[in-house]
């Protein structure tokens, strides 16, 4: 039987507010998120039905491992990104961008090519009194437009977008730019080039990880492989 769809879905906002309820994932209890839980619709639908209503796959609607991680990272390590300016790139609901900027990042701009990812930034930011800029462009190829440190929570999830990822990022390192990448150990990580910074135990609120989440690494790009 089909689960009956969110009558807000036209209205990004409106169905973040209705469909989530503000809560701090495990690893990072500073920081209050509009997730996902079994009380509401949107934990029942599967991505088929989701697609339907033309609501993309809510990956906004969680802390995923490899984004706690970071943010972990840098509100215990604040010297990273205070006075900095930072990217989250692929930032779903931004817990990293608001991580930053509570650990003192002079800016935030987080970047999703989903639109309603883009609302639960905001409105995520708003919720932990910080301000963020977000944009849905897709910025894989992109100059850097000012930013110190590029920080990338979970997004070795697919390979062509992995590889994508990896080639722009290791361009920018090599023109200077910091890049930290947190990930649960996923199958299209790169699998050199990279220095590890750290080290978590992460649970994540719900079995959405398509892998059994155990320990989660932050890891510095390098130019090269
Ligand atoms: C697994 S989620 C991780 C979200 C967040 N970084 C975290 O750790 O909780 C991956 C996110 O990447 C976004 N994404 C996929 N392709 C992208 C692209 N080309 N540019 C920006 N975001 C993208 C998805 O919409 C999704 O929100």
């Amino acid at each position: 039987m089909k689960t009956q769809a969110p009558a807000q879905h036209q209205d990004p906002d409106k169905f973040i507010e209705t469909q989530t309820r503000l809560s701090a994932s495990p690893l990072v209890p500073e920081i209050q998120l509009h997730q996902a839980s079994e009380d509401f619709p949107i934990w029942k639908m599967s991505e088929e039905e989701l697609a339907d209503y033309g609501i993309p796959s809510p990956f906004w609607a969680f802390a995923w491992a490899g984004g706690q991680a970071i943010s972990r990272y840098l509100l215990d390590n604040a010297a990273l990104v205070r006075g900095k300016h930072i990217l989250d790139f692929g930032a779903g609901s931004g817990i990293i961008a608001i991580a930053a900027l509570k650990a003192g990042a002079a800016s935030a701009h987080a970047a999703d090519i989903d639109p309603f990812a883009k609302s639960a930034c905001y409105l995520n930011a708003k919720a932990n009194n910080v301000e963020l800029t977000a944009t849905t462009d897709n910025l894989i190829g992109s100059p850097n437009k000012g930013w110190d440190i590029v920080l990338v929570g979970d997004m070795c999830y697919e390979q062509p977008l992995a590889d994508q990822i990896e080639e722009w990022l290791r361009g920018l390192v090599a023109q200077g730019t910091d890049v930290l990448i947190g990930d649960p150990g996923r199958t299209y990580l790169p699998k050199s080039g990279m220095e590890k910074q750290a080290t978590y135990r992460v649970q994540t609120s719900r079995a959405l990880q398509d892998l059994d989440v155990g320990s989660t690494k932050v890891w510095k790009l390098l130019a090269s492989r």
